[in-house]
C-alpha cells in the first residue's frame, strides 16, 4: 500500500452536520433545511475569517455563534432553550451507518487511524464517544492545539507529527472538498467522501480517490498496489 496512516475529517465526514435539520425543522417548521445549511456554511466561513486575522476560538463557540448569526439571517426566535438544544444535539452528531464496519475493516488491515479536525479536543471526544468510535480513534488531532483552523498548514502538520512520516504517505479523508485541497496542498494522498455529489472545487486539485461513502473508501484502500 502507498500509505500507511489514514486521517479523517470529522464533521460531515464521519458525522453527519446535516442531520441537525430534522431537530431545527421541529423548532422552526419549513426553515430547518435552510438553517442546517446556512449554519453549516456560517461555521466554516468564521473559521476562515478567525484564521485569516488571527482571531482564534474554540470551533464549539465558533459554531454556537454560527447558529446565532443563522437565526438572526433566517428571522428565526433562538430562544435559550432552543439553542441549548441545537447545541446538545451538535455535540452527538450521529455518524454515517456504514463508518463502523469501514473502520473495523481498516484497521484489520494494519492501518493506523486517526481525525484530524477543526472541533477542540471536548467537541472531538463527546461526539467520538456517542458514535462508540473510542476504539476505533485512539489519536484525535485537533485545530486547537495550534489554534489555526484548517486550511492552515499547521493543522494538517499535527498528523505528520503524530505518525512521524511524511504526508506523501498518508491518506487523508473528507467529504469537504475544500478540506481536500488544503490537504493536498499539504501534501497529503487523499480521498474525497463526495456524500452531497458536489462539483470538484475550481481550485487546481484533483483526490487520488474518490467515491460517495465509507464503503467506497474501503475499496479504494483495497484495490491500492502492496507495497
Ligand atoms: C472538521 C470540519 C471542518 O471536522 O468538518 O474539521
Amino acid at each position: 500500500m502507498t500509505f500507511q496512516a489514514i486521517l479523517f475529517d470529522a464533521y460531515g465526514t464521519l458525522f453527519d452536520v446535516y442531520s441537525i435539520s430534522v431537530m431545527a425543522e421541529k423548532l422552526f417548521p419549513g426553515k430547518g433545511e435552510a438553517l442546517a445549511a446556512l449554519w453549516r456554511d456560517k461555521q466554516i466561513e468564521y473559521t476562515r475569517l478567525r484564521t485569516m486575522s488571527s482571531t482564534y476560538k474554540p470551533f464549539w463557540e465558533v459554531t454556537q455563534d454560527a447558529l446565532i448569526f443563522s437565526c438572526k439571517k433566517l428571522a428565526l426566535d433562538l430562544d435559550l432553550n432552543a439553542q441549548h438544544a441545537l447545541m446538545s444535539q451538535y455535540a452527538k452528531l450521529p455518524a454515517f451507518k456504514e463508518n463502523l464496519s469501514v473502520l473495523d475493516a481498516l484497521k484489520s488491515k494494519g492501518l493506523k487511524l486517526a481525525i484530524l479536525s477543526n472541533a477542540n479536543a471536548a467537541m472531538l471526544d463527546a461526539v467520538v464517544k456517542a458514535a462508540g468510535m473510542e476504539t476505533h480513534f485512539v489519536h484525535l488531532l485537533s485545530a486547537d492545539t495550534v489554534k489555526k483552523f484548517k486550511t492552515a498548514p499547521e493543522t494538517y502538520q499535527l498528523g505528520t507529527e503524530l505518525f512521524s512520516v511524511p504526508a506523501s504517505q498518508i491518506l487523508f479523508v473528507s467529504s469537504n472538498g475544500w478540506d481536500i485541497c488544503g490537504a493536498s496542498w499539504f501534501g497529503y494522498q487523499t480521498f474525497w467522501v463526495n456524500r452531497a455529489h458536489a462539483p470538484l472545487e475550481e481550485l487546481g486539485v484533483k483526490p487520488n480517490g474518490q467515491g460517495h461513502s465509507l464503503t467506497d473508501l474501503l475499496a479504494f484502500v483495497e484495490h491500492q498496489p502492496a507495497s
